[in-house]
């Protein structure tokens, strides 16, 4: 099928310290680590490429050092497909780096030391690519004032937006109304309907009904383990599980996230309705967890349809 248009991912490119730990340290504790290991990450850098492995065409805008850490972000991605060149250099501030911290139960901490991400602007992208055809994806680990107004411009330009709320920094509750999707897991979902004085608790439906109702938009709250919900802001509801997994095969989770939301994307872009896109993410979500790292977790297409049939049908919702 030849499809017009593609996705702009406006995000952040982190160097993972990935460490694996026994346990996570409590606060004022010190543990050791035998071994860390270097790997390309940051949110905005994941979901590009797990849109990228889904198909589409995907162009990234964000920012680096003059580093060999950035050098070796923009160069992989670029290897993989990714359109780089709305990558910028930042003359003073280093490339962004997380520390990942895993434990042996799968539970993992993510610190972010930003960098150059934080000089990311809205500016880096050219009015000439925001048009009707094209998706915009964010997340929020680039300045809220540039992700809002870069939502806002491409809302008026007709583009469909979709916001991955996490890290859970709150946005003004007008931005939200821009949104034709927001993604977010349960615990964000509570952060955020807290922020928004709305009915707060652990029902992930009962959440994501709120924040549609509340932003006019189609709300995803993924639950891990669980699969994810989704309520559009007409009230229709659909829930997806988890592609089911012999648990001695996973390594890590943290890629699963943004493979949700990368190949949620792009399922979206390619016209796939959002049960269906639902469910690919799902599949995506879950083969990440089979291999370490974020990006180089991220699965092809080739990986999600041959695993396809293993994943219960989507369920429509009483909502
Ligand atoms: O979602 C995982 C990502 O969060 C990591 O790659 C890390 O860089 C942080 O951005």
């Amino acid at each position: 099928m030849l499809l017009l248009g593609m996705i702009i991912v406006f995000g952040s490119l982190n160097m993972d310290f990935m460490i694996s730990l026994d346990r996570l340290p409590v606060a004022g504790e010190t543990v050791l680590s035998s071994d860390y290991q270097l790997m390309s990450g940051g949110k905005g850098g994941n979901q590009a490429l797990a849109a990228a492995r889904f198909g589409s065409k995907v162009a990234l805008i964000g920012r680096v050092g003059t580093d060999n850490y950035g050098k070796t972000l923009r160069e992989s991605l670029k290897s993989n497909g990714v359109m780089v060149s709305g990558v910028a250099y930042s003359d003073t501030l280093p490339t962004g780096c997380a520390m990942v911290a895993k434990e042996k139960s799968g539970e993992n901490q993510i610190i972010v030391m930003s960098g150059a991400n934080v000089e990311t602007t809205h500016e880096q992208v050219p009015d000439e690519i925001l048009i009707k055809q094209n998706v915009l994806l964010m997340q929020m680990e680039l300045p809220v004032d540039q992700t809002v107004t870069l939502l806002t411009r491409a809302k008026a330009q007709g583009l469909t937006t979709i916001l991955n709320l996490a890290p859970a920094i709150m946005i003004p509750g007008k931005a939200l109304g821009h949104l034709d999707y927001l993604i977010v897991n349960s615990i964000e979902a509570q952060q955020i309907a807290e922020k928004l004085n709305l009915p707060t608790g652990n029902n992930a439906i009962k959440l994501a009904q709120a924040l549609a109702i509340k932003g006019q938009m189609t709300v995803i709250v993924t639950l891990g383990m669980k699969g994810s919900v989704a309520v559009t802001k007409n009230g229709e509801g659909w829930t997806v599980p988890i592609m089911p997994l012999d648990q001695s095969e996973v390594v890590d989770i943290t890629g699963a996230g943004d493979a949700y939301c990368g190949t949620f994307a792009a399922a979206i872009h390619e016209g796939k309705t959002l049960p269906e896109a639902m469910r690919l993410a799902s599949v995506a979500g879950s083969l990440t967890c089979l291999k370490e790292g974020t990006q180089n977790a991220m699965p092809y297409l080739d990986d999600i349809l041959s695993r396809l049939d293993e994943m219960p049908p989507a369920e429509k919702l009483d909502v």
